[in-house]
């Protein structure tokens, strides 16, 4: 039966069948060792000529780095003085009874067999598939499926459904420039793609479900910085009947037993995490996701805090009103009479949480009647035409016996960042985008054919 190379540490003596790649061979006189490495780790093993046949034996003279090999050998343990004790399977090696190598690899564009992060981006991002072979990207790959995993059934057993929603829609105003599919079928017409389920959460709570969650995949056309992408995930999560106080307690208790479980070396700086106005927040720290850490430089502390109290418009550079959060978002209740009085001045049931100096999610409590919606889509300078093309399905929707909701989403790619150490999202996500959007193992974005485009009616211009 197979075994993984780590998984030969505990079967000295054993007949052990392995499947991997080279990470290094050496050679010493006639003897030639190997890392083989798999998914797992690396195991050393030693191919010695009279314990071999001699096909295999012309496959360990050709053998390169990162040739593909099965190897089937025994296990014993190291003398006493090849032990090594910064290697996992340091006390063991495989020697080997039968060779075989099953597909070669040319040379390697880089190293993999060390840290990469050294290489050149670029090269790494257009051979992706040979970075991820590394050991930093794939421990960050596979704590990334542990997180979501650990959430996942967190938020399960809490009662809630995950529920895909789609990828194909219309835009929904988050604050960012949205990416546009044309539409084949219906000529002139174009879906966007989903900056958030936004719309969609709140629509499955008028639907009666109660508590959604997702692993959600946004999309967003902005520019790029270290902690964004085009593409990037969240963990969206809506739910009625609740207050603001519920999600806070629902996400905090989440993030703690999470790093409790997965980060156990990892310190919680205070608990209950911290709460900071906005206000108090610009005062205090001149931004709204402020790095709490006692000591800025320890990678071991994890600051989470709470900014809650934000406004809810913010004016921009020609005086016109924004949604801080989003239009969907609710006043605080005692603000309500400074909408049409000052509504500059109003602030919103929404809160951020912030982690180490990044804002890693964001929610609100959010509107759920029809006419005060209406009136922020008004505030926001929509006309009453742009409302009803725009929003008119969530006004209907509003119509028939929609419960008092909120949600919040969180930016899955940072935290999962913020906890490997890593210094940009692209090193938590299998396959990135540069920072101008491009994916260059695949080449995308790139021109289409003529027919193509005419299927899609469009014509290019200059
Ligand atoms: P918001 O826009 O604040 O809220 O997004 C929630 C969280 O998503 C992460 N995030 C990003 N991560 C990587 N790349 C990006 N381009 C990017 N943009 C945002 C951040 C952010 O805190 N629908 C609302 C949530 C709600 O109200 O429930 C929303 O999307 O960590």
């Amino acid at each position: 039966m197979r075994l993984q190379a780590t998984e030969t540490v505990n079967k000295v003596g054993e007949e052990v069948l392995l499947y991997g790649w080279v990470n290094a061979r050496r050679n010493m006189s006639k003897i030639v060792f190997f890392d083989l490495r798999d998914r797992s780790g690396v195991v050393q093993v030693v191919c010695v000529p009279s314990e071999l046949d001699e096909v295999s034996n012309e496959d360990v003279k050709k053998t390169r780095l990162e040739y593909c090999v099965e190897i089937k050998g025994v296990v014993q343990e190291r003398g006493a003085k090849q032990k090594n004790p910064d290697m996992a399977t340091g006390n063991v090696e495989i020697l080997a009874k039968s060779f075989k190598v099953l597909t070669e690899s040319e040379a390697m564009p880089f190293d993999v067999s060390t840290d990469t992060k050294v290489i050149n981006e670029e090269m790494r991002l257009k051979y992706r598939y040979l970075d991820l072979r590394s050991e930093r990207l794939k421990k960050n790959i596979e704590v990334r499926h542990k997180i979501n995993l650990f959430l996942r059934n967190y938020l399960a057993d809490q009662g809630f459904l995950e529920i895909e929603t789609p990828n194909l829609t219309k835009g929904t105003p988050e604050g960012a420039r949205e990416f546009i599919v044309p539409s084949r079928l219906h000529k002139h017409e174009f879906y966007v793609l989903p900056q958030s389920p936004q719309q969609f959460k709140q629509l499955l709570m008028v639907a009666g479900m109660e508590k959604y969650f997702q692993v959600a995949r946004c999309f967003r056309d902005e520019d790029q910085r270290g902690d964004r992408q085009p593409e990037f995930t969240q963990l969206d999560v809506e739910m009625s009947f609740i207050s603001q106080e519920d999600i806070i307690q629902l996400i905090e208790k989440a993030m703690i037993a999470m790093v409790e479980k997965l980060f156990p070396h990892l310190q919680i700086q205070e608990k209950p995490f911290p709460r900071l106005t906005y206000q108090e927040a610009m005062e205090k720290y001149g931004n709204d996701k402020p790095d709490l850490r006692k000591d800025k430089n320890d990678a071991n502390t994890l600051a989470f805090g709470w900014v809650v109290d934000f406004p809810m418009f913010e004016k921009d550079k020609d005086g016109n009103l924004g949604a801080m959060h989003h239009p969907f978002t609710r006043p605080n209740n005692e603000d309500l009479g400074l909408l049409d009085k000052n509504p500059v001045k109003a602030r919103a049931a929404a809160y951020d949480i912030v982690l180490n100096g990044f804002e890693i999610g964001g929610g609100s409590l959010r509107i759920f009647e029809r006419e005060l919606q209406k009136k922020v889509f008004e505030l926001l300078g929509l006309s009453e035409t742009e409302i009803q093309s725009r929003f008119g399905h969530i006004l209907e929707a509003f119509t028939f016996g929609p419960p008092p909701h909120g949600g919040i989403a969180l930016g899955l790619d940072r935290i999962i960042a913020i906890l490997q150490g890593e210094e940009n999202i692209r090193e938590v996500m299998a396959f990135p985008k540069t920072g101008d959007a491009r994916d260059l193992m695949m080449n995308a974005p790139s021109p289409l054919p003529d027919q193509a485009l005419k299927d899609v009616h469009i014509k290019l211009g200059e």
